[in-house]
């Protein structure tokens, strides 16, 4: 990822936390790990519709969190693995489960990340989203 892309950002909208996400996919070479946290509703799917529209052909509107298979791949320029752990009990879940086998392959993206905080590769990218008032976050990347 490139340095530019790290620092706190201030989005407006949705459009603008999407445009974000779709910045930090072009600066991407195709093996990183993303771990998002924040609220619910706090925009990681949102960002991670710009990222993931970037990198495939899918439009933002077919990009939904995998809430209840916990994971959806999506072939593209990369291979991506969109993970959504909220229904995830803990990490042993998600070893069990195989998932680990992908990290480090193609770009992960992980929506509440905290549950596998232990696993995460020593290089991630973390998204951090927090609620400023009605219609703007915090998103601070590092
Ligand atoms: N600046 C903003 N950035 C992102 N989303 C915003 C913003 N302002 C308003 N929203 C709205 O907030 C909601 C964010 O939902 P989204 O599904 O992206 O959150 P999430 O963090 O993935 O939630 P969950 O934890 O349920 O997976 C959307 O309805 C979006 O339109
Ligand atoms: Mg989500």
């Amino acid at each position: 990822m490139l340095k530019k892309m790290k620092g706190k950002f201030v989005s407006v909208s949705s459009k603008a936390t999407e445009e974000l996400g779709a910045q930090l996919a072009t600066s991407l070479q195709g093996h990183e790990t993303l771990a998002f946290f924040g609220d619910l509703g706090s925009g990681k799917t949102t960002f991670l519709k710009g990222v993931i529209s970037t990198l495939t052909n899918c439009s933002s509107h077919e990009i939904t969190s995998p809430t209840f298979t916990y994971m959806q791949l999506y072939e593209g320029k990369y291979p991506i693995y969109h993970f959504d752990l909220y229904r995830l009990s803990n990490a042993e879940q998600f070893e069990s489960a195989g998932f680990s086998e992908y990290l480090g392959k193609g770009v992960c993206c992980i929506e509440w990340a905290e549950k596998i905080a232990e696993k995460l590769p020593e290089n991630t990218i973390q998204v951090v989203i927090d609620y400023l008032e009605q219609g703007s976050r915090e998103i601070h990347i590092s």
